[in-house]
């Protein structure tokens, strides 16, 4: 809480109320409004506590009437004056200095301001770049700074909660290697060693293990990640994650103190998180959701239809069932009347998504039927369709033939695009534990196995020695916390042993000296008197942004780059002189 302490003030704008009648205060701030009423100037003083009502008057203020007459929004004011109550009929309610207001006796003006950019309010519709080109400015305004704020309360709680359970925050390097973690690193050219780089952390996720082997037991930082990907509302290149890993524990260790601790951090926001969370295995979210962060705020769940269709004379699903495939459906409730326009577009966003295209039919009203291809159903197919998928009248049935996965995927992105058209309600909060997620997924392009989550994720005790065998089946000791349908946070058990390691890293496609190039420090580490360990990050930014009814991380980071990576303030990036780059021994063209 701001006070007035350590400052030339004796009260801050927002503390004043009735109790306060009488006092003499001396505040500082920012001129939020300026009003002259004919003979009085009435003023908004501005700090970070809030909002109070100033009044100059002439006979009473002097020279500060002088001043208040020549004040413009923003100048940088100290006030000196007397709280009184506001008169009979002008008490505002929604305020909360809003029964009284202050006669002001001195003005002392500490800065001008030239106009500012946009209004210093609630609510404008100036483009992001303006805001965020000036969000010193920006910043100022009432829901920017609340989300500032609820950060803040977030991240210290997150701090106490882990402290309070043993956990040491503990810093680990920014200069760094690359860590594999899937995406891009930013590189950083060294001076000292030509045509050597760092890179940026991905995450901590090495060092931190390297801490589980220092014997620290339980560590935990605030920690800044960087992540050269394509950005999203719910992606920044930098971003910043409560990084979390703990020793001589099994999985229910680290959700059941994950699940305290959320329930305490969560509380900042009032929201009462209801915990023990439920454990939803991958494959059952894949199933009814077709995705691995479900938002389970709604239906509109995944049905199979492959037996409906089992002896199906339609070519395209009896060709799909024949290679062993699946079809799966969603049924649309409320589309059926959609016209062919917008149901070719869900078709086309089924291609994109990888499936080879969607079937459909629709119900319109009682008894009539729209689709290309219900002429191929039976009569038996249809009866079992309409059975299965609770048809009424008014519905959209999508249907995907396509491998399992395929299947899967497409429909779970469908199903979220007709709750966005369809404007499902989603309100409240709705978390879950995405859990057993496959040790590996195979990347067709390169033809290799990559890992799921990252290499060093301990696979299923009963599968490490069928490990090689069957990588497809193989799961691993990992979950996700899911809220609301998004990723708020992700961890795993590790390896442990220096030769399963490397059994993993083989299966990836590492070669013996490959490994031993990249990783070579953590095999030793490995083989040094590692404990058993493993750990979780949570997105810090995801989760405030969540917490603050945000649509974007961007609203909940003080300074956050545009979605190509710039900073509109700063300019950044930008070039660097040629001595810079000779230095670093680099050339551009
Ligand atoms: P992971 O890569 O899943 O795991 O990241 C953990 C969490 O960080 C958040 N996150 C992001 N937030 C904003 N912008 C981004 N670009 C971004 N990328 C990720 C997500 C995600 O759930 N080292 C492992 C964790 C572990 O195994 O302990 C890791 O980094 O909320
Ligand atoms: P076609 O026989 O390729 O003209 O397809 C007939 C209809 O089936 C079209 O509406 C296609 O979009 C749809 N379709 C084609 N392939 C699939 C598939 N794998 N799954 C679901 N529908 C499909």
């Amino acid at each position: 809480m701001l006070d007035a302490r350590y400052s030339f003030r004796t009260n801050t704008c927002g503390s004043l109320r009735a109790e306060n009648n009488d006092d003499q205060v001396v505040l500082a701030g920012w001129v939020a409004k300026r009003r002259d009423h004919g003979g009085l100037i009435f003023c908004d003083l501005r700090d970070r506590s809030g909002i109070v009502q100033c009044v100059f008057d002439p006979d009473a203020s002097g020279e500060a009437f002088v001043i208040a007459e020549r004040m413009r929004p923003e100048w940088v004011m100290k006030l000196t004056g007397t709280v009184r109550p506001r008169p009979e009929g002008t008490v505002n309610p929604g305020m909360d200095t809003g029964a009284v207001e202050v006669l002001i006796t001195s003005a002392e003006v500490l800065n001008t301001s030239e106009t500012p950019p946009f209004e210093v309010e609630a609510g404008i519709d100036t483009d992001e770049t303006t805001r965020m080109r000036y969000r010193y400015v920006d910043i100022r305004r009432p829901e920017v700074l609340a989300a500032l704020q609820l950060r803040d309360r977030v991240t210290q709680r997150f701090r106490k909660s882990l402290e309070h359970r043993g956990f040491m925050e503990v810093e680990t390097p920014i200069l760094t290697k690359s860590t594999p973690e899937g995406a891009r690193d930013f590189i950083v050219p060294s001076r000292m060693n030509p045509g050597k780089f760092y890179a940026l952390p991905q995450s901590p996720q090495l060092f931190k293990q390297l801490l589980m082997v220092s014997g620290l037991e339980r560590y935990y930082q605030i920690a800044r990640c960087f992540r050269d990907e394509d950005l999203r509302a719910d992606r920044q290149p930098e971003f910043t994650q409560v990084d979390i890993e703990m020793s001589f524990m099994e999985q229910d260790d680290v959700l059941q103190m994950m699940e305290e601790v959320m329930h305490e951090v969560m509380k900042e926001a009032d929201v009462d998180l209801q915990v023990p969370l439920r454990r939803m295995p991958y494959s059952e979210a894949m199933d009814r959701f077709g995705c691995d962060r479900p938002d389970t705020r709604f239906g509109m769940e995944l049905t199979c239809l492959t037996e409906t269709f089992a002896t199906s004379e339609f070519k395209v699903f009896a060709s799909v069932l024949s290679s062993g495939g699946r079809i799966k459906g969603i049924n649309a409730k409320g589309a059926g009347d959609w016209s062919r326009s917008k149901i070719d577009a869900l078709n086309q966003l089924a291609l994109d998504s990888g499936a080879k295209g969607l079937a459909w039919v629709a119900f319109p009203t009682e008894g009539d039927v729209r689709s290309p291809i219900a002429k191929f159903f039976t009569e038996a197919e249809m009866a079992d369709l309409r059975d299965k998928m609770d048809v009424e009248s008014g519905d959209l049935v999508l249907m995907v033939a396509d491998a399992h996965d395929v299947a899967n995927e497409v429909l779970g992105t469908l199903r979220l695009r007709m709750a966005d058209e369809l404007k499902i309600e989603r309100t409240g909060f709705d978390a879950l534990w995405v859990v057993d997620f496959p040790m590996f997924k195979y990347d067709a392009d390169e033809e290799r196995w990559t890992a799921n989550h990252h290499p060093f994720t301990m696979p299923f005790a009963e599968q490490v020695d069928s490990l090689e065998d069957d990588p497809a089946a193989a799961l691993s000791y990992s979950y996700d916390l899911i809220m609301n349908g998004l990723e708020i946070g992700g961890g795993t058990l590790r390896i442990h042993n220096a030769d399963l390691q490397r059994r993993v890293l083989a299966l990836l496609g590492h070669s013996a000296e490959d490994a031993n190039e990249k990783f070579g420090f953590l095999l030793e580490a490995l083989s040094l008197g590692a404990p058993p360990h493993g750990g979780i990050a949570l997105g810090l930014d995801r989760l405030v942004m969540l917490l603050a009814g945000a649509q974007s991380i961007r609203d909940v980071i003080a300074f956050p780059k545009t979605s190509s990576g710039g900073d509109p303030l700063t300019g950044a990036p930008d070039t660097v002189s040629a001595r810079q780059l000779r230095e670093v021994h680099l050339k551009t063209d």
